[in-house]
């Protein structure tokens, strides 16, 4: 595995940070989880403008272009000789000194790793996940905005957590209203009534990447879809309920809190959609130069 680290690349062995980096110490930093498929990047573009836009809310100003960010990311699948994988892209505050305070950090760290990731094994793509609520909330807006895709995963990791100790193999965050707002790492849809529901992003949703692909993908099918406030209510009584996600793609799940969804199995137009996502990821997206 060959690694970039601030314009050079590194084997993985000698692929390392300094101690001092804010993005270890404190969080402090940004990132991407981007996938590749048949030798193009796909939403390259649109990964890179969350980062910017999360780099921006936290005043880290990045001192490289989006189009050289653009291309240290495909040099790196190109060396790793990548056609098909997960990228994980990383900016952090870089390195500084002991004290929260940034500003003895002179420029920050990028990092790109280009690797294999199995977020879940085949048969939950055949049979469907488990899912529980946790106690923990999304965490408020008022303290760290959900939106931010930050380096500070630990609301989400206490979360997921969580629903490991409940033998669940994800957790959904409710937010201080009560209301639903994602799982751990994953966007959450269900279908009621026929129309496609996922919360608003108000809830303290991240603007998913994938979730958006889903919502256009529905609407272009002629489907109703749309974001809204919702209830656990909601989704113990829904037709069908996935999760989307760069890592995960589309993963259908059949029981929340005890609650089964639907007959039990993944649902039809789950299915529908999982089709379409896999035709467009494998169609779509940046060519990684040969
Ligand atoms: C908390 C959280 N929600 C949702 C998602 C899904 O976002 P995307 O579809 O952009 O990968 C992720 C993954 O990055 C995440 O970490």
């Amino acid at each position: 595995m060959i690694i970039y680290i601030d314009g050079k690349f590194y084997p993985e062995e000698k692929a390392k940070i300094s101690v001092f980096d804010h993005g270890l110490l404190y969080g402090d930093g940004v990132f991407e989880g981007i996938r590749a498929y048949a030798g193009r990047v796909f939403k390259l573009d649109e990964h890179l403008s969350r980062l910017e836009d999360s780099a921006k809310a936290i005043l880290l100003k990045l001192p490289w272009s989006r189009a050289e960010i653009r291309s240290a990311v495909l040099e790196t699948c190109r060396r790793n000789k990548m056609k098909s994988g997960y990228l994980r892209l990383v900016v952090t505050r870089g390195k500084g000194y002991l004290g929260l305070s940034p500003d003895r950090c002179k420029k920050p760290t990028i990092i790109i790793i280009a690797t294999k990731l199995e977020l879940y094994p085949a048969k939950y793509y055949r049979n469907g996940l488990t899912v529980v609520t946790g106690a923990t909330w999304r965490q408020s807006p008022a303290a760290l905005d959900p939106g931010i895709k930050s380096l500070n995963y630990l609301n989400n990791i206490l979360a997921k957590i969580e629903g490991q100790l409940a033998g669940a193999q994800e957790v959904i965050l409710l937010n201080p209203q009560g209301l639903v707002s994602e799982c751990s790492g994953d966007n959450i849809f269900f279908i009621r009534d026929g129309v496609l529901i996922t919360p608003k992003l108000s809830s303290g949703a991240l603007n998913g990447i994938t979730r958006a692909t889903v919502l256009e993908l529905a609407r272009e099918a002629g489907w109703i879809a749309r974001e809204d406030d919702v209830r656990r209510y909601d989704l113990f009584t829904c037709e069908e309920m996935f999760l989307t996600g760069t890592g995960a793609e589309i993963v259908p799940v059949v029981e929340v809190d005890g609650r089964m969804i639907g007959t039990g199995k993944p649902g039809k137009r789950t299915a529908e959609l999982m089709h379409l996502y896999h035709q467009l990821v494998t169609t779509t997206g940046t060519k990684i130069p040969r």
